[in-house]
């Protein structure tokens, strides 16, 4: 049994109060996610001699410390990285960052990655992004300890894309990431190539996070249920692991390869002098040609290829990168506790407030600069009738309990697999990602909800019994004493069932599918979710690849997902870490 998942629900059951509530009935949905958090252990993989690789690196992860603001260093987890074998080009450090080091790899390469471990909790490394075998590919299962090797070797399949090595273990993934552990994978690929698009000192791979410090420069991580519930929020912006990121440039176009690795916060991308952005590409890779947005929203996990021009700026000119106003992600109540509307600013930097991420200065004036291609990629678009269940998609139902975040009605367990969640290998599926009690977005969860799907309402049959008043009753109790009067209100709420219940509990969720990248064919909002959409929904972009797609609440989006080349077992889950971590993840078993 897992120690520390008992330990933090008991502790959220004190804290909120909801443990008195109960009583002695413990709710069979909590039996299930203490019982069967059980992961069991595999012996690290070894090297195959078999295997001839083109690139090998090794991979360490370990404490360490950092001097990231002024004063006293910060204690982190970092990646260090060495070549042993390939390309100069593979690792590129990112000098002054916590962050490991940029892996540059091209299709076709044969890649070994010995990783080792120093840290005092078991880790296994994930390439979120990458088209690889099961065992290749960070699950839980294979976590190692301190002093442990586990082998990776895989070709590489992917296109050419921006991806993302993080830690994976079982529960603790995002305090892992908070701490540091996470890099960017850039492949490349003959089609990227011939493009001529801008690289070396013209192509700046940008990676978003938001961390909180103490008084002593010391990472603040998650301590309250609300943090886990809504996923943690740092106070500031830290770009590449900088919290003074500046960008001085010459007057031509740069590519900026851009990363949300932030836990859980959700960023609304856009110049402050609202020229449009200029996006070529999405999480896996070039889109077939650019497309002009007055703003992107960039969920954790996303990544987005922008075209940055400043050729025709003159030296001295600053140009802002913004996050923008927006509302809707967070749970109605939250946004009213948290939010940039709300009376109290218990975060300096609320969701969906408008704030600088970083300043680019024009500081060099030059005379030609690459132009933007039309056409940048050719790939088909899938259509219904590629896939194996035109008429049954697989389901991905949120399901919103006040004390849990889970998909298709139940939180993760290894081994645990529905029969909705076996996927014939080499097929080719229809999926929906709905929410299950997602107030009146009820669209895609009427139509394709199955049995397993109802047991979403495991946690709300209990919250009906009286939960909701002693959960925000303990959500106040640790904020701010001026949310007693939403407290009392709140507490009127337990008797009003799923829609009622559903709705305030309802947020945004960007949903990541291990394996191969999908595409987008359809969004869905209900009706009465459209005044925070509005602020969003022209930020998603059509028509590319992606691996993670933020879902809004009461809404439902389908995509269409190749499962190719490998079995095994594939996990999807909330790339909000925090969600993650309480188990709003599950496994699809490839067969
Ligand atoms: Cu980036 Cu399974 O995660
Ligand atoms: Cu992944
Ligand atoms: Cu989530």
């Amino acid at each position: 049994m897992n120690k520390s998942i008992n330990l933090s629900r008991r502790r959220f059951f004190t804290q909120t109060g909801a443990g008195l509530l109960v009583g002695a009935a413990v709710p069979s949905w909590l039996q299930a996610m203490e019982g069967m958090s059980e992961m069991p252990k595999r012996a690290p993989n070894k090297a195959s001699p078999n295997f001839h690789p083109d690139v090998e690196v090794d991979l360490l992860c370990k404490p360490s410390t950092l001097s990231i603001l002024p004063g006293q260093p910060t204690q982190v987890l970092q990646y260090f990285a060495t070549l042993v074998k390939g390309p100069n080009h593979t690792l590129t450090e990112i000098p002054g960052s916590y962050l490991g080091p940029i892996l540059r790899f091209e299709k076709g390469q044969k890649i070994r990655i010995n990783l080792r471990s120093e840290l005092n909790e078991p880790t296994i490394t994930h390439w979120h992004g990458l088209h690889v075998p099961a065992l290749m590919d960070g699950h839980p299962v294979y976590a190692i300890d301190k002093g442990q090797v586990f082998v990776y070797e895989f070709e590489m399949l992917n296109r050419a894309s921006m991806n993302i090595y993080h830690p994976h273990p079982h529960n603790s993934t995002a305090s892992q990431v908070y701490r540091g552990l996470a890099g960017a994978i850039l492949v490349t690929d003959q089609e990227e190539q011939k493009l001529g698009l801008p690289d070396g000192e013209y192509e700046i791979p940008i990676v978003i996070q938001d961390r909180q410090f103490d008084d002593n420069n010391q990472l603040v991580y998650a301590s309250h249920m609300r943090d886990r519930m809504m996923g943690f929020y740092g106070d500031r912006i830290l770009i590449n692991g900088r919290p003074d990121f500046n960008l001085e440039v010459a007057s031509r176009a740069y590519r900026f390869r851009i990363l949300n690795g932030s836990n859980a916060r959700i960023y609304k991308l856009a110049w402050d002098d609202n020229t449009p952005l200029t996006v070529i590409g999405t999480d896996g890779g070039l889109l077939e040609s650019p497309v002009h947005k007055p703003y992107v929203m960039l969920a954790p996990g996303e990544r987005l290829d922008v075209w940055a021009d400043f050729s025709g700026r003159n030296v001295g000119s600053q140009l802002v990168l913004r996050s923008r106003e927006f509302s809707g992600v967070l749970p109605k109540m939250a946004e009213r506790m948290m939010g940039h509307a709300g009376r109290m600013h218990t975060n300096a930097l609320p969701v969906g407030s408008d704030y600088p991420l970083f300043t680019v200065k024009v500081t060099r004036q030059v005379s030609d600069s690459p132009t933007l291609p039309n056409k940048l990629s050719t790939y088909s678009h899938y259509q219904i009738s590629d896939t194996v269940n035109p008429n049954k998609p697989v389901p991905i139902a949120i399901s919103e309990g006040p004390m849990s975040m889970l998909l298709n009605g139940r939180p993760y367990a290894y081994n645990d697999v529905l029969p909705s969640e076996r996927i014939p290998v080499n097929s080719i599926q229809l999926m929906e990602i709905f929410h299950a009690h997602g107030g009146t977005g009820g669209h895609g969860a009427d139509k394709s909800q199955t049995e397993e799907h109802k047991m979403g309402g495991m946690g709300m049959g209990m919250m009906r019994k009286g939960g909701m008043g002693g959960m925000m009753g303990g959500m106040n109790h640790s904020d701010t004493d001026n949310a007693q009067g939403e407290g009392h209100k709140m507490g009127g709420m337990g008797g009003e069932g799923m829609s009622g219940m559903g709705m305030m509990m309802s947020m945004a969720h960007p949903i990541h599918m291990h394996g191969q990248s999908f595409q987008i064919l359809s969004r869905t909002i209900g009706a009465t979710e459209t005044e925070g959409y509005a602020t969003v929904k022209d930020g998603f972009i059509e028509g590319g690849w992606k691996d993670t797609v933020l879902v809004m609440p009461g809404e439902s989006v389908k995509v269409i997902k190749p499962f190719q080349d490998f079995k095994g077992v594939f996990m999807y889950h909330c790339h909000n870490l925090e969600h993650e971590d309480m188990g709003m993840m599950r496994d699809f078993s490839v067969e």
